[in-house]
């Protein structure tokens, strides 16, 4: 078992984050974070960028493919940031698990998205701005 920050991305839910070191926001506060840490990836928690359930009430699906994440870790910090009405920026030094492979990024950082539209879940591919994705916190 690896001791590196991972990323585990849940069926029709968050991301489950483990081990992270830093979380913070586009106005370079610093985000609460426990050893795991459940982020919203359905862009529908009155709670971002934390989960707060509403994945269920929305019926939120993504199924997401093993395949379709392709990620090689580096090291470095494991450090996360919420972009301002956008993605998640995370630092490749966390692994991202889909249903618990490890998959490893080339690109450093890599986007995930937290708006629930991209049509390449779990990465970002910039449909946040077509649906008007916000949130005003962070
Ligand atoms: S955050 Fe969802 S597509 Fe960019």
């Amino acid at each position: 078992m690896s001791d590196r920050a991972n990323i585990g991305v849940l069926d029709d839910g968050p991301y489950i984050v483990d081990g992270l070191k830093e979380l913070s926001n586009s106005k370079d506060e610093d985000l609460e974070i426990s050893s795991k840490v459940a982020l919203c990836r359905c862009g529908a928690s009155s709670n971002k960028p934390y989960c707060d359930g509403t994945h269920k009430k929305i019926g939120f699906t993504d199924k997401v493919d093993k395949d379709a994440a392709e990620h090689p870790v580096t090291e470095g910090e494991s450090r996360i940031c919420v972009t301002q009405n956008g993605p998640l920026e995370v630092s490749s030094a966390i692994e991202l698990k889909v249903k618990d492979e490890m998959k490893l990024s080339e690109d450093n950082p890599y986007y995930l998205c937290r708006c629930g539209a991209s049509e390449n879940k779990p990465f970002c591919d910039g449909s946040h701005k077509r649906i008007g994705f916000s949130d005003d916190k962070n």
